[in-house]
């Protein structure tokens, strides 16, 4: 096999540093199969969304052999989610097998020189906690703490990255504005009552991580995973969709960002307009970043301030799109990279994918993304690692299993996983540390 390196514009190769993390990230209601407790799986029962997750890639029972194919991918690091309703189904009552589930799964990684990283709430809840109000519920904090106990408690000395919670913007959106994700409800107001209260939890699982870890041979690193979408104006001479543009941007990307390092959810003006963003309560931040979103003015009133997302077919200056629709534009990762930097804290790639059916797309669509980390480190910005989404394809929420992200391929039929040709790729970058072309390893 032949490859070629990929150089700077002062003619170097692109290296990547020794301890850069390499490896997939996914969700445990996702691929697990039977979460028969949590919320999305009674959501899935009333017709709400088009497939039901059923197994979904049966990996509850198969992450030793998923895990083999990530060590023969040279990854060095994976992300998961630690599914609550299996270890609570109940309210009070704890399931050990299923703690002991996700000891024997962080061991499975460990053997294999996996590094674990750990998402504590990944978009599903016990069914019992969404009946008593979720995160509604003024106990939502107290009852997700003692999730979280128990979690440190069982896993905690084997893992140092945690993730408390992902993309808390996207589910708030889903869950509590489109109503397209339980509990299905429309209302801002609940939406932000709910966006401060995971802002709370979060304040609280990040001390309750240190207080309990804190004094260990590596101190653990709590972050929170940030879905960034690049946002520019459908038509950059319209003042009114530049406003528009202007309040996305520093709403859904840094209003939310800045939060979650301070402490408390801040709206306001003059912290919008700062330079830097505060890191109290982050010792990373893990950015997911999949597209760029065109954004035209609706109107004045709230909600419609935030514009409206225009569709592709008006800019034919757009990138390709992956399968549902969403613009490929790995230089939006650079951008993104770049407005985290503000914060001063290493930021950790959790999220970066495509869905499609063309492979070749996929390894190209990894290369363009991994040149745009290469190039904002080269200014600096300390990228700890990159986790692409997905090892596996998977079940994307409301869109079912059509969507194909994974850079192995699952027959749902007999769970039969194929490596692409993408895994690949991705694996020589990640065993020889260098950005080599597409086409150099096809050769
Ligand atoms: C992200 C989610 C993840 C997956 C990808 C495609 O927003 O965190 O669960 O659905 O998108």
């Amino acid at each position: 096999m032949h490859n070629t390196s990929e150089r700077t514009e002062s003619g170097r190769a692109v290296h990547f540093p020794q301890a850069f993390l390499w490896g997939a990230a996914m969700s445990a209601h996702q691929v697990e199969g039977e979460n028969v407790y949590s919320d999305w799986w009674a959501w899935e029962q009333t017709g709400s969304v088009r497939d039901r997750s059923g197994l979904a890639c049966d990996h509850y029972r198969r992450f030793r052999e998923d895990f083999d194919m990530a060590k023969l991918l040279h990854h060095n690091a994976h992300r998961f989610s630690i599914e609550w309703s299996r270890i609570e189904p109940e309210q009070g009552r704890w399931d050990e097998q299923a703690i002991s589930h996700y000891q024997q799964v962080v061991s499975a990684l460990k053997e294999r020189h996996i590094e674990p990283i750990v998402t504590l709430f990944h978009f599903t809840s016990p069914q019992w906690f969404s009946k008593l109000g979720g995160w509604r519920h003024p106990q939502a904090i107290e009852r997700f703490g003692r999730y979280v106990e128990r979690v440190v408690d069982a896993i905690g000395p084997s893992v140092r990255y945690w993730i408390t919670f992902n993309e808390p913007a996207i589910y708030v959106y889903q869950g509590y504005v489109a109503g397209a994700w339980p509990p299905g409800q429309r209302s801002w107001l609940a939406a932000f009552r709910v966006l401060e209260r995971l802002l709370h939890a979060h304040t609280m699982a990040y001390h309750l991580i240190h207080a309990r870890l804190d004094g260990q041979e590596s101190r653990p690193l709590v972050g929170f995973a940030k879905h960034m979408v690049v946002f520019t104006p459908c038509n950059p001479r319209s003042r009114k969709d530049r406003l528009a543009t202007w309040v996305r941007q520093n709403y859904f990307n840094g209003a939310i960002a800045e939060s979650f390092g301070r402490g408390h959810l801040l709206p306001r003006l003059q912290h919008l307009l700062r330079r830097s963003l505060h890191r109290r309560y982050l010792d990373f931040i893990g950015l997911n970043y999949y597209t760029r979103d065109f954004v035209h003015f609706r109107g004045w009133t709230w909600g419609k301030l935030f514009g409206e997302v225009c569709s592709l077919t008006h800019h034919p200056d757009a990138g390709v799109r992956n399968s549902l629709g969403w613009e490929i534009y790995p230089e939006g990762i650079y951008q993104c990279l770049k407005q985290l930097a503000r914060a001063g804290l290493p930021v950790l790639v959790t999220e970066n994918g495509i869905c499609t059916n063309d492979d070749g797309q996929r390894a190209q669509f990894i290369h363009d993304h991994l040149a745009q980390i290469a190039r904002a480190m080269s200014e600096g910005v300390p990228v700890l690692g990159y986790l692409h989404w997905s090892l596996l394809d998977n079940y994307e929420w409301h869109e079912g299993f059509t969507p194909r992200f994974g850079l192995a391929e699952v027959d749902y039929a007999t769970q039969a996983r194929r490596m692409r040709p993408s895994a690949r790729y991705l694996a020589i970058v990640a065993k020889t540390r260098q950005l080599v072309t597409v086409n150099g390893m096809a050769e």
